[in-house]
């Protein structure tokens, strides 16, 4: 959460710095702010609110100089507001800093500050960093820096400026990326390397602890002790999300992406399927074949989205692969200890690949030794780069805050992986084909599930009042339920609950009344005739039912009030079909509530805090 873009060279930093934050207000939006350098002054500009305003103020009050940090804020301590936003500066106003993480610490600190005489002007942990900065400080913004951060407990990513060292800007992480980029007319430093696409060539990830310098031409990585750090110097390009990030034709973000998700499917399938030997090939996994058949148990990891596409990843893994697994929220399988024997590998699943929660997880089973896996989209991100091994999602960016495409594509390459563990072991090359079959027959059926758009905006145009919905499934399509649910209520702030259908009458069911509509995932499958005995028990007792089913089902007709049609796939599959008008259903009813479909209040795409 929240953005960083540094850029110190021989050309004005404050359009850089904009474009580059326009990139990365994915991460936050409540607030932007840069400084600039020229000469011996800072010049500062901050703004609450989306990055227009502070567009909107930089063309009023233009802040010169060919060097500047900038930051975009997802607000963790003081509210969104401009005194709040960063960059913050010293009480001399000579040292400046943004900041992405959280000073666990900040109080204990401020208290010893505001003891010394220190006056403070923000409600921030960030703040205490920088005056911190400013009592080390003489003459040498790197070791202020190194002294500051060793007071610090928690987690940051931070570029500072000092006014007496102009074209100088020293940045450290821990917990936070941060990457420095490498241009021809000068050195950058940024959150993503996505904001430095165009500007930079090459680029340098830090890893935790390492602390950065960079002017125009220069830039050197330092260890903690400021000793000189050993780095790899890469090429941007393969750190770009393959994809164009534009809307195109479409309104926002988000029904772009649930309209890529056909392609986002073949790109997620391409060349991994092997029919001549009937399973799936993965370049990233790291295993050998003995290792892979010696694996006994996976215990998957995840956060939001991510986790509701392992839930789906437990029931293909067990009946694919007949491999016990085990799903667990990242924010509560790090500070657990649970006993993880040696053929145990954790599958850590994440769409942005920072993820605070999920790279915690991930670093504590590593430390205990266990193999550790990721399903990942963003190249190069912390999770992609820690992992002992992985598969890319090849999603392309997925900028809308609501995960569509990579939630389908998650569970796309959890279906190959099934497959391939499944043929280490029982699967036959007759059924290990036949799951190829069905995976190459899936873009064109979420093709045709995307023709329900219509149907569903007449659906949420009934619905769209609602304060409470239900979302209920069985087998597969519970994982789906929380989904739908969780759609909903990020970008419409309608309460939405997801349970198994059965589960309902075990507590929900005493939500239902002729205002709280029912959202039934019922497919033809193995459980279809349960499910349709959960309608029936949501319609004796009023309650409105929006059931998803198979295209021609009558049975459904004749006892839902509104059905959205879906094609018919395999009950494996069907996660992935009938996400669909879930996604759908969730945009046109966040529409048609005036909601910012691609920025909801209150989240951020990537959450980098705890
Ligand atoms: O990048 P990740 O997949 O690790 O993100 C996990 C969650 O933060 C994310 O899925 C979040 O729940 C989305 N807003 C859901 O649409």
């Amino acid at each position: 959460m929240c953005g960083i873009v540094g850029f110190t060279g021989r050309r004005e930093a404050s359009p850089v710095l904009l474009e580059g934050l326009r990139r990365l207000e994915y991460r936050g939006y409540d607030s932007a702010g840069l400084v600039t350098s020229t000469g011996n002054e800072l010049h500062l500009r901050k703004k609450a609110g989306r990055l227009a305003e502070l567009r909107k103020h930089v063309a009023a009050h233009p802040a010169p100089g060919c060097h500047g940090i900038s930051h975009t804020r997802w607000a963790t301590h003081g509210g969104a507001t401009d005194r709040n936003a960063h960059p913050h500066t010293s009480t001399a106003g000579d040292i400046a800093l943004v900041h992405n993480g959280v000073i666990e610490n900040y109080a204990a600190l401020k208290q010893q500050l505001q003891a010394a005489g220190t006056q403070f002007r923000s409600d921030t942990d960030t703040e205490v960093l920088c005056h911190l900065v400013a009592h080390y400080y003489q003459g040498d913004l790197i070791g202020a820096v190194q002294k500051a951060l060793a007071l610090v407990k928690g987690t940051y990513g931070i570029a500072v400026m000092a006014k007496g060292e102009p074209g100088l800007i020293v940045g450290a992480r821990l917990g936070s990326p941060l990457v420095v980029g490498i241009g021809t007319d000068g050195t950058y430093l940024a959150s993503d390397a996505n904001a430095l696409a165009g500007f930079a060539d090459k680029v340098v990830y830090l890893s935790d602890r390492q602390i950065c310098a960079l002017t125009e031409t220069e830039w050197e990585v330092r260890d903690h002790d400021l000793a000189p750090a050993s780095v790899s110097v890469q090429d941007i390009g393969a750190f770009l999300g393959d994809g164009d990030s534009d809307k195109g034709d479409f309104p926002h973000y988000m029904l772009k992406e649930i309209y890529e998700q056909p392609d986002a499917l073949a790109n997620a399938m391409r060349g991994r399927l092997d029919s001549a030997d009937s399973t799936a090939h993965f370049g990233g996994l790291n295993l050998g074949a003995q290792q892979l058949r010696q694996i006994d148990r996976v215990i998957m990891t995840a956060c939001g989205t991510s986790y509701h596409a392992a839930l789906v990843g437990e029931y293909l893994f067990e009946e694919l692969a007949r491999v016990p697994v085990e799903v667990e929220y990242a924010s509560e399988f790090r500070y657990r200890n649970p006993p993880i024997d040696r053929n145990t590998v954790v599958l850590a699943l994440t769409q942005s690949g920072e993820t605070a929660d999920t790279l915690a997880a991930l670093r504590e089973s590593k430390r205990m030794g266990h193999t550790t896996l990721a399903i990942c989209n963003a190249v190069g991100s912390s999770i992609a780069r820690e992992a002992d091994g992985g598969v890319y999602l090849h999603a392309g960016p997925e900028i809308g805050v609501a995960s569509t495409k990579a939630f389908t594509s998650q569970v796309c390459v959890l279906t190959m992986l099934a497959l391939y563990l499944g043929r280490t072991r029982h699967l036959s090359s007759i059924q290990g084909q036949h799951v190829i079959d069905d995976l190459r027959a899936l873009p064109d059926a979420v093709r045709k599930a995307l023709e329900c758009h219509d149907r569903v905006k007449e659906v949420a145009a009934r619905y769209a009042g609602a304060t409470n919905v239900l979302y209920l499934g069985r087998q597969y399509l519970y994982p789906l339920a929380l989904e739908g649910a969780l759609k909903l209520k990020e970008i419409s702030y309608i309460h939405a609950e997801g349970y198994p259908a059965a589960e309902m009458k075990h507590g929900p069911i005493a939500l239902v009344d002729e205002n709280t509509p029912s959202v039934f995932l019922v497919p033809r499958g193995n459980v279809f005739d349960k499910v349709m005995s959960n309608m029936q028990e949501i319609k004796a007792r009023g309650g409105p039912v929006i059931a998803v089913a198979s295209a021609g089902d009558r049975d459904v007709v004749s006892v839902a009030d509104d059905v959205i049609a879906v094609p018919d796939v395999p009950e494996y599959l069907q996660p992935v079909v009938a996400a669909v008008p879930l996604q759908l259903l969730a945009y046109e009813i966040a529409l048609s509530r005036g909601c910012d479909v691609d920025k909801p209040r209150n989240l951020a795409k990537s959450v980098t805090v705890e």
